[in-house]
């Protein structure tokens, strides 16, 4: 089918009390691997790309990115939403939409909430005039390598949650209840208190992020309790270098670049499978 908006799959989600899972991707097999493992468990899936810098010199270019995952999409049954994670660029913003996507992130959690309300209602305003959902970020989720996971001062206030929602009319928001980026240096506990709080304040889909290294008993809570969208990036990319270091190691000078993708593909749908058990549609 066609690519859907992420807003679409997030109401099935909240309809299925579970939550839609996005992977960071940079290139073709990462997104085909998602669609591919998406449709064989018959569940929605969402394409993320995160935008480095230098991406057009990095894999490919927005609109080249974005005409893969369409027609990624349009060979599976399953809803796949495409959606740009983490951008404090405007302009950026606008030449994904323009380029495709149906949801882009606008992330002003470092600034002050003032702020961040009338920046996010910009790219709302924007991005809705041309068919595009927003998620913005209320709180700051930071860098598990810092531990701030562990800084309460960073977590999202439940009572400024309605407001932040109300004001922007954002689609969806990521909340900052004990999950960082990165590789976890201890076990992450979310604040689940806190995330019913928030849940209670608002009608608008949370987003966790920070989601490698989260133990699932947690994730499935986490999506019971108000969770429709949820983050992976770091153990995903990290599954990929290693599948290409395991190849190496396997076949050595013997080995066929042709035969790499498919190598790699496989390992990452094992992975994605046993990601994917948790959406529970
Ligand atoms: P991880 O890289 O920690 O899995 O987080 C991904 C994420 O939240 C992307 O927005």
């Amino acid at each position: 089918m066609a690519l859907v908006r992420v807003s679409e799959i997030l109401k099935l989600a909240d309809k299925a009390n579970t939550s839609a899972i996005g992977f960071n991707c940079n290139d073709y097999t990462m997104a085909y691997s998602v669609v591919a493992v998406a449709e064989e468990l018959n569940k929605p899936a969402i394409v993320m790309l995160y935008p480095p810098d230098d991406f057009e010199s990095n894999c490919c270019g927005l609109k080249a990115f974005s005409a893969t995952v369409h027609e990624l999409a349009e060979k599976v049954r399953v809803p796949i939403g495409l959606h740009l994670d983490h951008c404090t660029d405007f302009d950026y913003i606008l030449r994904a939409v323009q380029a495709g996507f149906t949801s882009v992130m606008f992330d002003g959690s470092m600034l002050p909430v003032e702020e961040n309300i009338k920046l996010t209602k910009r790219v709302v305003d924007a991005a809705h005039a041309l068919g595009a959902d927003v998620e913005a970020e209320l709180g700051h989720v930071g860098f598990a390598a810092n531990q701030d996971q562990d800084d309460k001062d960073m977590y999202t206030k439940p009572e400024v949650a309605a407001a932040f929602c109300e004001q922007t009319g954002v689609d969806s928001v990521a909340v900052a209840i004990g999950s960082a980026h990165g590789v976890y240096l201890t076990t992450p506990k979310l604040d689940l208190t806190r995330l019913d709080a928030i849940n209670a304040a608002t009608d608008t889909p949370l987003v966790l992020h920070g989601g490698s290294g989260i133990p699932h008993d947690q994730l499935e809570e986490a999506f019971k309790r108000g969770i429709n969208k949820f983050n992976v990036g770091t153990e995903y990319f990290r599954l990929y270098y290693d599948s290409f270091r395991e190849y190496a190691a396997e076949f050595g000078d013997k080995g066929n670049m042709q035969k790499v993708p498919a190598y790699i593909q496989e390992r990452m749908k094992a992975y994605l499978r046993n990601k994917m058990q948790l959406s529970k549609f």
